[in-house]
């Protein structure tokens, strides 16, 4: 059965961002009613501006803090009457420079997993008894590090495999209610967060290069990701892949992860770059 995206509710965290702004465009355009969070008001007002206003509440949300969610769900049912939709996306990955787990800042390393996998956990549990009383949807932004190895990008890593398996578990305890969720997993995709290992970093972009080969390195649009998001919307599709070249790498993770945690930790050069990148940080520190 088709689920009509017309006149639904969907709230956005991260909506700013690269991903999230392609994916508000889209769905609006599908005839969607938006709820855009994310950190800076200032930059939701920007998005917002290309929206007609009926149609749109914009506000700064923090998915670090209970009661700021708390206090946007309230405000989208005083709003819109609803909830349809929540797309937990709002994501973060290291600063400045890649670390490891070794030499990382601990503080850092929480920080990430605090935006990326508990503000998920907070994101579709306060949203959770309205999805449920509209039979609506979840779906969380993973990424295919869900699934392939996180090196020098751990905690980013872990929580993307961590959001996977939540939206998975919440998929099947949903179902009876007539209520679904769903994993979002990109690719490469040409935003801020993708900057470094596209050049910005000498040493990740050497690491990305050599980690995968060549069909598997370019980055996509985040319209690309956004039109395979509404689409899959429609069909309450469990798995979004985008681009399509990663569906075969999914589907065959098992093998393919065995192969590719083998090359990683024999590969001189790679290994070399490891080291390279924590003696460069330690002497930033
Ligand atoms: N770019 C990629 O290649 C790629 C690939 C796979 C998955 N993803 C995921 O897609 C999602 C969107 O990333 P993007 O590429 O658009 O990056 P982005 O940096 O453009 O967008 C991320 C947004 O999240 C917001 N954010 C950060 N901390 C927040 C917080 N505490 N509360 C609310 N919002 C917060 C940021 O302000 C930003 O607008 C992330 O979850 C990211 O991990 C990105």
């Amino acid at each position: 059965m088709v689920y009509d995206i017309r006149n639904k509710v969907i709230l956005i965290t991260g909506a700013a961002g690269g991903i999230g702004a392609a994916c508000a465009r889209e769905l609006y355009a599908n005839g969607a009613n938006l709820v855009l969070t994310d950190i800076s008001q200032k930059s939701l007002d920007t998005l917002a501006s290309e929206f007609a206003k009926e149609r749109v509440l914009a506000k700064a949300m923090d998915v670090t803090n209970w009661s700021s969610i708390k206090n946007i769900i309230k405000l989208t049912i005083t709003t819109f009457g609803k909830l349809d939709i929540v797309f937990a996306n709002a994501g973060i990955s290291w600063k400045e420079s890649a670390y490891t787990v070794f030499n990382c800042d601990e503080s850092e390393f929480e920080k990430i997993i605090d935006v990326d996998l508990l503000g998920v956990w907070r994101t579709i549990k306060t949203s959770l008894p309205e999805i449920v009383k509209n039979k609506g949807q979840v779906v969380v932004t993973s990424s295919i590090y869900a699934f392939t190895n996180g090196m020098c990008n751990a905690p980013y890593a872990t929580s993307k495999a961590g959001i996977e398996m939540l939206s998975r578990s919440l998929r099947a305890e949903l179902s009876g209610k007539g209520a679904s969720a769903s994993v979002l997993y990109p690719g490469w995709i040409t935003t801020p967060l993708t900057d470094g290992v596209f050049g910005g970093d000498r040493l990740t972009t050497e690491m990305r290069e050599i980690g995968f080969p060549p069909f598997l390195r370019k980055a996509i649009s985040p319209e690309k990701v956004a039109t395979a998001l509404a689409k899959g919307l429609t069909q309450r599709k469990p798995r979004i892949i985008v681009p399509a070249r990663w569906i075969p790498i999914q589907l065959f993770r098992g093998i393919v992860g065995i192969f590719s945690d083998w090359l990683l930790a024999n590969h001189k050069r790679i290994q070399s770059l490891v080291l390279d990148l924590e003696s460069r940080t330690k002497k930033q520190k």
